[in-house]
């Protein structure tokens, strides 16, 4: 498959930096055997997908439980699909900790984001405590089950990102991250069977272009969810070539 690096900008940005960064971004070598994806914040979809056509795809950050309906402030994946969002991201620990998101509530998400023809990058991982009593395989396992209930396999994404390195600037040792995708795969794989293979699982928490070739370079690792490093055209090209060279 090909790598697969997408660009969270969370809760940042404005037109100013959808101009400049566009701009960046098409000064920069086109690259291939990678998807490179940017979610911007909702109200930005429509610019983003205009001064990106043709060079990078679209995402959104999250999306309703429900279809349609009185959901003042929600937005429906059928809304996000006509916008020409690919992807979206889904239980991200910053929606599950803020606003209590439930695995269930992760997995209802994701089935109607599929419904949607949406492919659904569900996140999941362990806070630091957790990690350090050793539980994070456990931890992380039940999550994705919870979180994958009745899910399709078809256009599923799973992100691994441990709470303890999102933003903090400590990533994941490229061991820790390949065993806990390790854990991930296998479960995956005793879920949906041989499919089970075939389902991307992304890394996220801290990647910079400094640390992305040698997470790359490992054999469970198949990209990366980025934020920090995501807001700069530049860092954020050198994190896609990065998993493009890995897959080259
Ligand atoms: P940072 O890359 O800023 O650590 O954020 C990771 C993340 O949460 C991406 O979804």
């Amino acid at each position: 498959m090909a790598g697969l690096v997408i660009a969270n900008w969370k809760m940042h940005g404005s037109l100013a930096l959808i101009e400049e960064f566009s701009q960046q971004w098409r000064g920069l070598p086109q690259l291939s055997e990678v998807d490179a994806v940017l979610c911007p914040p909702t109200p930005y979809l429509v610019a983003v997908g205009e001064a990106f056509e043709g060079l990078l795809l679209l995402g959104a950050q999250n999306c309703a439980e429900q279809v349609e309906g009185a959901f003042t402030g929600e937005v429906a994946s059928q809304m996000l699909a006509e916008m020409g969002c690919k992807y979206v991201i889904i239980g991200h620990s910053e929606r599950r900790s803020l606003h209590r998101e439930s695995d269930a509530q992760v997995a209802i998400k994701a089935r109607t984001a599929n419904a949607a023809g949406l492919n659904p990058v569900v996140c999941v991982g362990e806070a630091l405590e957790q990690r350090e009593a050793g539980q994070q395989d456990a931890v992380v396992s039940e999550q994705l089950l919870g979180s994958l209930a009745q899910v399709p396999c078809d256009n599923l994404v799973v992100a691994y990102e441990p709470i303890w390195a999102i933003g903090t600037g400590r990533t994941a040792s490229p061991v820790q991250a390949d065993d806990m995708h390790g854990v991930i795969r296998q479960r995956l794989q005793e879920h949906f069977g041989a499919a089970g293979s075939e389902i991307p699982i992304i890394y996220g928490g801290s990647v910079k272009p400094e640390n992305a070739g040698v997470l790359f370079g490992c054999d469970n690792i198949d990209g990366a969810l980025v934020g920090g490093a995501s807001l700069e055209a530049k860092s954020f090209w050198q994190i896609a070539s990065a998993a493009s060279a890995g897959r080259a």
